[in-house]
């Protein structure tokens, strides 16, 4: 077989396109978003300004974080017919499903749904309008699961405080709110992953900004993608205590089991974005004297470098960190989509400008060519 028909199961290795939103940079263990560094970027931005900076290749200046900032605020409103009907969404449905649905039918409340391809600004407009209601969803959502009445947006938060104080109707210390802004900031873009190329792949359709985004929600749930966070801190709560840690991932190996929020299809010396994640996280249980979920933590990836040489990736140091700010874990991945939004938007841009369709081929290996027997000679 020559290498052109060789098949690369899970498209290992294929370069599908270029792009010029972010670089994962194997050899030298760093991500950067538009040429900046994500761990430059976490220390010195915001996730609007990383937001913009995503959808429009540069930096903005306080005049233009300003408009997009109150572009975002200003949306932060749903339409009277779609709060009716997410009063119908089942309460024990899967968060993901809920928020998966909640996107679809926004679409058709949003009478610029259907726009051309070609109109930037509009596609501006509905990342935009995504920005402001996705975390409303969330929020609104965790809330009614645990019985609490909704707290309604303030305008004068930014995405990550308005987020959180939704949620838990006050404003946490500052060193609380930098951890979460720099999950969103971490979480926003990492090229082509399985969730991204899903958006591009539909759009590549001609198909709808609404529809690329509610099948990048489908791609991201999945637990080796965005539902590892998710998977993590179960892990950590079927362990129980720190001390059983190393027995029990022994027995999870021995198991052949994969270890959630360990290994990356790119990364294989370790994931550039968890140094990071993991400096706000162990400053996080620092501040809430809780040092239960770091022993996990450290305990845990020990046994993984020692007998698999494999390294964990940014859903590993995420899932303690929502869980030491007071999120329930099935809340985790939605938190994810209210970040990730950005870098999917960008690449749906980016796919939208310069578009092929994208249908690779496969080798057939089924039956042979035959003819259809007789229903009774069957
Ligand atoms: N636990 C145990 N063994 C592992 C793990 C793991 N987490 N990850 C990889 N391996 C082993 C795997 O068993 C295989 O061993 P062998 O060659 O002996 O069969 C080898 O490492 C190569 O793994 P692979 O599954 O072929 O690698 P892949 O590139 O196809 O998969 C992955 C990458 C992320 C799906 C995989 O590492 C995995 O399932 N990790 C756990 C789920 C997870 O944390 N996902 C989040 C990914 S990063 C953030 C995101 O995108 O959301």
């Amino acid at each position: 077989m020559s290498d052109e028909e060789k098949v690369r199961k899970g498209l290992v290795g294929v370069i599908a396109d270029e792009s010029r939103v972010s670089s994962v940079m194997q050899a030298s263990n760093t991500l950067t978003y538009r040429g900046y560094s994500v761990g430059d970027l976490c220390d010195n931005t915001s996730f609007e300004e990383v937001a913009y900076l995503l959808l429009h290749g540069e930096l903005p200046t306080r005049l233009e974080l300003e408009k997009f900032s109150s572009a975002e605020r200003e949306n932060r409103n749903i339409d009277p017919g779609l709060w009716k009907a997410m009063q119908s969404f089942p309460m024990d449905s899967h968060p993901m499903d809920a928020l998966r649905s909640f996107i679809s039918l926004y679409a058709m409340y949003d009478t610029d749904a259907h726009l051309s391809q070609l109109d930037k600004a509009s596609y501006i407009k509905k990342t935009i309008k995504l920005l402001a209601t996705v975390p409303m969803f969330i929020a609104w959502d965790r809330r009614r699961r645990v019985g609490l009445p909704f707290v309604q947006p303030k305008q004068s938060f930014g995405i990550s405080e308005n987020f959180y104080n939704m949620c838990f109707a006050e404003v946490p210390k500052q060193e609380t709110m930098k951890a979460f802004d720099v999950s969103l900031i971490l979480y926003a873009e990492h090229s082509f992953n399985a969730s991204t190329f899903t958006a591009r792949v539909v759009t590549s359709t001609l198909s709808d900004y609404y529809s690329a985004i509610t099948a990048a929600v489908g791609a991201l749930k999945g637990p080796l993608h965005g539902g590892a966070n998710e998977a993590v801190m179960q892990m950590f709560d079927e362990i129980g205590s720190p001390e059983k840690s190393e027995a029990w991932t022994m027995d999870a190996l021995l198991q052949k089991k994969k270890i959630m929020g360990f290994g990356h299809r790119v990364y294989k010396n370790g994931d550039s974005r968890v140094a990071t994640m993991q400096k706000y996280f162990f400053k996080l249980a620092e501040l809430k004297g809780d040092t239960r979920y770091r022993s996990f933590y450290e305990n845990v990836a020990k046994v993984m470098l020692r007998e698999k040489n494999i390294h964990p990736n940014l859903d590993y140091p995420s899932a303690p960190v929502y869980r030491l700010i007071g999120f329930e874990t099935f809340f985790f991945t939605p938190i994810f989509v209210m970040s990730r939004i950005a870098g999917w938007s960008a690449h749906i841009l980016e796919q939208a400008e310069d578009n092929r369709l994208i249908r690779p081929i496969c080798k057939y290996s089924g039956a042979k060519e035959r003819s259809v027997p007789r229903m009774d000679a069957r």
